[in-house]
């Protein structure tokens, strides 16, 4: 695997914020879209850069004690690319999110200090995926009943935080949740993934944080015990005032957002408007989204465009605004999704700034 740096892909300026080697998308690229985020748009995340892997030699290996034989490290079973075009072929629609989404707003809103990246909301973006279901290739491999934890393992270089090389980005995930709807994808939005997200193969493992779908997946650990790496040990828990010192238990779900398919801080000419936006929430479908154009006191239903959305997906909504006036205005935006989860004017603050969840205050100049 031969390492580019950072992105590959190119990022326009309007489309894109260049967030250290990620790129945050903007919500303005995502007005006039269809349902789906584009590929040109999508937001990249990189603990590190994204390599260039040939898919002609690219293995896929399995191995542990949760399969029949306890196959090694260096004896795994093996599935070549060919091997995955060959088995039944699903597709899903459903968003990938970054778990700190939102994470500056910890910090604009609420005067708080977390540390990692600074997103607004453009850390997120839903595609057609399509692959195999990772069940299949997991009973091919000889999954046994024992199985409790799966480790994938991305193909990128080493993540080195502060000095301390980490190893390669890999985070446990349940065997549970592997043989429920957790897919090793090939395609997104209907073409072979491109590199930057996670050619040729990589998990999509819908509703959970984004760390969850591994990018260029490698191999896979398969344990008859709980695995543990930093990515569901030191990173991806909840971490702070009243959590313990090894913080919450690892982050599974997402929480429930809405973002206005505006820009942020941006102007807006007088005159009549209808607002466009997107709501999405790990627990399900999005029952309704309710807007304020007066900073929070009163509260209007906008209008669901997609009444069948795909239950990992997100609800598209509009609602017409006429600005009382030129200057400087809130709109706000409020979800609430089919478990009734919505969203508070605050969210508790965590130190490394993840699942910001509170109805965010989005800046609009009316010139
Ligand atoms: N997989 C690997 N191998 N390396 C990574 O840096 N980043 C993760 C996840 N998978 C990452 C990875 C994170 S934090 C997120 S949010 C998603 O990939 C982002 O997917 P995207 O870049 O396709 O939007």
């Amino acid at each position: 695997a031969a390492a580019a740096s950072g992105i590959v892909k190119p990022l326009p300026p309007e489309l894109f914020i260049p967030q250290g080697t990620n790129a945050e998308m903007r919500w303005e690229a995502m007005r006039g879209q269809g349902y789906l985020t584009p590929v040109d748009r999508f937001f990249v995340r990189n603990h590190v850069s994204t390599p260039l892997i040939d898919a002609g030699t690219w293995r896929l290996k399995l191995w542990g004690t949760g399969l029949h034989g306890s196959p090694t490290e260096d004896r795994p079973v093996e599935f070549s690319y060919e091997d995955l075009l060959g088995l039944r072929a699903e597709t899903l629609t459903a968003s990938v999110e970054c778990t700190g989404n939102g994470r500056s707003f910890f910090t604009s809103q609420q005067g708080q200090t977390v540390s990692g990246t600074a997103w607004k909301l453009g850390a997120v973006g839903v595609a057609r995926w399509r692959g195999v279901r990772l069940s299949t290739v997991l009973e091919r491999a000889g999954l046994t009943r024992k199985a409790v934890d799966i480790l994938p393992r991305g193909l990128d270089p080493d993540y080195v935080d502060k000095g301390e090389n980490l190893g390669r980005v890999r985070r446990p995930l349940p065997v549970a949740k592997a043989l429920k709807d957790v897919l090793l994808a090939y395609e997104m939005n209907g073409r072979p993934l491109p590199p930057d997200h996670g050619a040729p193969v990589r998990l999509v493992v819908p509703s959970w944080v984004g760390i969850a779908s591994v990018k260029w997946v490698g191999d896979i650990q398969v344990a008859d015990e709980p695995l543990f790496s930093p990515w569901n040990t030191r990173y991806y828990r909840l971490f702070g005032p009243g959590y313990p010192p090894e913080g919450s238990a690892p982050l599974t779900r997402m929480n429930v957002k809405s973002a206005f398919e505006l820009p942020w801080d941006g102007t807006l000419p007088a005159g009549r408007h209808v607002l466009h936006g997107r709501s999405w929430s790990g627990n399900g479908r999005v029952r309704h989204t309710d807007i304020s154009v007066d900073g929070g006191r009163t509260w209007h239903r906008a209008r669901p465009r997609d009444l069948h959305a795909p239950a990992r997906g997100w609800t598209r909504w509009e609602y017409p605004w006429r600005p009382g006036g030129t200057g400087r205005h809130e709109l706000l935006a409020r979800a609430t999704d089919e478990t009734g989860a919505t969203q508070p004017a605050t969210w508790p603050e965590n130190t490394l700034g993840y699942l910001f969840g509170a109805v965010v205050r989005h800046p609009i100049t009316i010139a």
